[in-house]
């Protein structure tokens, strides 16, 4: 038996890691490991901003129906309706952190619009609010004696034990990335905030580090999962011939952008009432769908008409991005395509981040707290992770109260065995490279039956071969991440495949209603005939 090396080890340097650092830190001593370096999240990435009642002719109900509806009725209304209410609290909290949010000629908070939202009721800082609240939470982090930060480490496995009370969590096996060293540090609570998923898609908005690892680690640990089909899709993400992915805020068609076909024609009326400002699923199945019917590698945002140097002021990473690659958004229409973008499902917690694995919390994307049921209204997120950080933070100061004085000593400490030479790291990476492209056709936006069943077969040859490449490379960072993505694959491909009817992110051509089938035949690509 050993003694706990922590209070609590939070796995991620997120919106959700940071605010639950930070909070805890206040009742015992934190860990907060990061797989990269502390800035690289998909926190830092984040543009439009965060949800939240502040504005008197705006209701808490308001924004309940529109997450609701959002959700496509697989919500959990209870969750939702903590994650409204403490929404102006989260705001005032990050204030208090120093974010500088927005703010109008009268000094009120700006406040912007986007899709799915029936009131304006978005914060931010300008397009680029996630960089300024991970500045600001990580300086205040820094700061702080009870709370120890350590880069390029990567947890790979839960440490768990099962008695006659159940399963408990007591720390985490984590491979550092400069030693190469495997280590066990224990805790008496373990906080996964490792964010979402989006790489095991072909095409994302996510960075590299999602992964998908807090999910799997969990999921291999037996704690369950829940909703992993609903993945959701931007629908603009800047179109770029090379493939990388940057994307064109939603805030921007709230601040009226438009998309139009290759010709400059509006369609979006055609498919919703709230036109370029329909919830997200139903805009990415019909920029889809219009790029395939005019056989158009990408549609487009028209800003032409919105006053000169609009997007310039309150945009300007947009801007600068669009002027980099030689377009004048004042000028010129911005070519846009679908990309993968948010984990709806996760690991499934209680309202205050409990998964069903004792001491073991999820919070922020890796969780599926039930506030985004089958589609997520924009700007949610970042608020969820405040939110359930600090419910997840009240919890733990009662576990303290029934401290663990000694926990096991059963995981075996081993140096990273094997080497990765070379020509396994290209086998590797045309792996990763295989299964995201096969997810991207056959589990995407689009699904039918008979693709889902290929990709599930396929998924499983490809579990099996790399099995055989980790035997011999022993742990290493691209091993564990492509066994990370398949085990994603795994549960999203399954769950979409339980799941008979289409419902918000989740669309299979089977079971749509016969104009959708006709509407959407084209979109079908056959399964990837890789050598998988
Ligand atoms: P993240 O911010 O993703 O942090 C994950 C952390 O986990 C990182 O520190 C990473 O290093 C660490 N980690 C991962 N694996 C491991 C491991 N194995 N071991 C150790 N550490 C690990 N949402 C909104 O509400 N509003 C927006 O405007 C918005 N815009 C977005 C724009 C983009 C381009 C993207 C990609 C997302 C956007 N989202 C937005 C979604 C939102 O940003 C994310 O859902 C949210 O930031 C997730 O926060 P998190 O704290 O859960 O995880
Ligand atoms: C965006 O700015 O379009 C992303 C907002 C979100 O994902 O909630």
């Amino acid at each position: 038996m050993k003694v706990p090396d922590f209070d609590f080890v939070v796995l991620g340097s997120g919106i959700a890691g940071l605010t639950f650092a930070l909070q805890a830190a206040a009742l015992g001593r934190v860990l907060v490991l990061c797989k990269v370096n502390f800035s690289e999240t998909n926190t830092a990435y984040a543009q439009g901003g965060i949800a939240a009642v502040l504005d008197p002719t705006d209701s808490f109900e308001q924004h309940v129906q529109d997450t609701l509806e959002a959700g496509a009725g697989l919500c959990d209304e209870a969750a939702v309706r903590q994650l409204v209410q403490e929404a102006p609290a989260a705001i005032r909290w990050l204030q208090g952190m120093a974010v500088g949010f927005d703010e109008n000629e009268s000094g009120e908070m700006a406040l912007g619009l986007e899709g799915g939202h029936s009131h304006h009721r978005i914060v931010h800082v300008k397009d680029h609010t996630g960089r300024s609240i991970q500045q600001a939470l990580e300086e205040a982090v820094r700061r702080h004696p009870n709370i120890s930060v350590q880069e390029h480490q990567m947890g790979i496995e839960l440490l768990t034990d099962t008695s006659n009370t159940g399963t408990f969590c007591y720390g985490v096996q984590v491979l550092d990335l400069h030693t190469q060293e495997v280590r066990s540090i224990r805790a008496q609570a373990v906080v996964l905030a490792t964010g979402g998923s989006g790489q095991v898609y072909q095409y994302t908005t996510n960075p590299g580090i999602a992964t998908g690892d807090g999910l799997a680690m969990a999921a291999r640990a037996g704690a369950e999962i829940q909703n992993m089909e609903f993945f959701q899709f931007h629908p603009t993400a800047l179109y770029q011939p090379n493939g990388e992915v940057f994307l064109i805020s939603e805030a921007l068609r709230g601040a009226g952008a438009e998309l139009v076909l290759p010709d400059g024609s509006r369609f979006m009326h055609l498919y919703h009432p709230l036109g370029s400002l329909a919830p997200r699923d139903i805009v990415a199945r019909a920029v889809l769908t219009e790029m395939q019917r005019h056989h158009s590698p990408c549609l487009y945002l028209d800003v032409r008409h919105l006053p000169a140097g609009k997007v310039r002021e309150n945009f300007p990473s947009i801007y600068h991005k669009c002027t980099t690659i030689g377009i004048d958004v004042e000028k010129q229409l911005i070519p846009i395509v679908p990309a993968a973008h948010y984990q709806c499902g996760g690991v499934k917690t209680d309202l205050q981040g409990r998964t069903s694995i004792e001491r073991l919390y999820a919070i922020g994307e890796v969780a599926c707290t039930g506030v985004h049921g089958a589609n997520r209204l924009a700007s949610n997120s970042l608020l969820e992770g405040v939110v359930f950080a600090h419910s997840a933070a009240e919890h733990v100061a009662g576990l303290l109260q029934e401290q663990l004085e000694t926990v096991p000593d059963l995981a075996t400490e081993k140096n990273c065995v094997g080497v990765l030479w070379p020509g396994m790291r290209a086998e590797i990476a045309r792996n990763r490279a295989k299964l995201q492209e096969l997810l991207w056709e056959q589990a995407g936006i689009v699904r039918s039956v008979k693709g889902l069943t290929s990709c599930q077969s396929k998924i499983d040859a490809l579990q099996r071969k790399v099995k055989g490449i980790a035997y011999m490379t022993g742990i290493q960072q691209e091993v564990q991440e492509l066994q990370n993505l398949l085990t994603v694959a795994d549960l999203i491909t399954k769950a979409a495949l339980a799941r008979r009817e289409s419902v918000g992110g989740h669309f299979v051509m089977e079971t749509a209603h016969e104009g959708q089938q006709s509407r959407y035949k084209s979109i079908l690509v056959d399964a990837p005939e890789s050598g998988i």
